[in-house]
């Protein structure tokens, strides 16, 4: 495992096209005029700590295709500027979920054919996956797919409605083996307090890792918080479940030797509290 976290990578030749600088954007990466924007939260949250890392994208002809072609239809920027309505999004579905960290989005096509009822909300930062999803969900007629462009925190904080989702997924995050790096983790106490939010009680969450410390560090924030509940009896990580296809991070941390760990918690239904005795009653 290297020391970086892990990024996608597309192995095809980049597509010709403008390529200018700017803010936010690296040098060199190609712009779509109708595709995602390049900082699309701009300086807004400018403060935050990022769970990923800003880097140049190659971006294949065939995903620059998708991304100009589909983005304006199946695309969103997190520009944390706006309440987003679910229902309006998937077209009347009524139950959606939202992915964090899609990567190139093979496991997130193969879960939206295999449930079309269930719109998928596919988070990430990186172009040529982002296009690559576009592309998978052209070829494979799928509709329930959103592939939102920017960072998931501030579309889980700022952009989704209380109680509006029914489930989370975050399949093998950015380990930040480091220690120092070690706060730019995703899964962390704050995280969780932010995500209850938009979650549906009883909402599913679902996190998996190749990454021993990460998983340990998973299961114990998740067990200590207040609003999350472990659906598996001994408290401990769950079996993969069939819904889950492999991952192509799961794939290469297999290959490595590594064990893969699952952990299903569903934000919490808290029985509602009753009113405070006080002495005049
Ligand atoms: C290690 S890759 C895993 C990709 C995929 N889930 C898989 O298993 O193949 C983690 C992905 O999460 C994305 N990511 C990390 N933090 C994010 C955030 N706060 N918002 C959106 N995407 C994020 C990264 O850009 C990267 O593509």
């Amino acid at each position: 495992m290297s020391e970086s976290p892990r990024t996608p990578e597309a192995h095809t030749p980049e597509a010709p096209g403008p390529e200018a600088s700017g803010p936010g954007r690296a040098k060199g990466e190609p712009r779509f005029p109708d595709g995602p924007a390049p900082d699309p939260a701009g300086s807004h949250f400018e403060r935050r700590i990022r769970s990923f890392q800003p880097r140049r994208s190659r971006v294949t002809t065939g995903q620059a295709d998708a991304l100009q072609r589909l983005w304006p239809l199946w695309g969103l920027d997190i520009d944390g500027q706006r309440v987003l309505d679910l229902d309006e999004l998937f077209d009347g579905r009524k139950r959606v979920v939202m992915e964090i960290g899609f990567g190139m989005g093979e496991a997130t096509a193969q879960m939206a054919a295999d449930d079309p009822d269930t719109g998928i909300l596919a988070v990430d930062v990186h172009t040529p996956g982002q296009g690559n999803l576009l592309g998978l969900a052209e070829r494979n007629g799928l509709t329930n797919v959103r592939v939102a462009n920017g960072d998931a925190i501030i579309l889980l904080r700022e952009m989704l409605p209380a109680a509006s989702l029914d489930g989370l997924r975050v399949y093998f995050p950015d380990p930040w083996p480091k220690k120092r790096h070690h706060k730019r983790r995703l899964i962390q106490p704050e995280f969780l307090s932010l995500a209850k939010v938009p979650l549906k009680p009883g909402a599913l969450v679902h996190c998996a890792t190749d990454w021993e410390p990460y998983a340990e560090q998973m299961l114990e924030v998740l067990t200590e918080h207040p609003d999350y509940e472990n659906t598996q009896a001994d408290g401990g990580y769950a079996p993969r479940p069939a819904f889950r296809p492999l991952t192509r991070f799961e794939g290469q941390g297999l290959d490595k030797g590594h064990v893969v760990h699952d952990l299903l918690f569903l934000r919490a239904q808290h029985a509602p509290q009753s009113p405070p005795v006080t002495a005049a009653d």
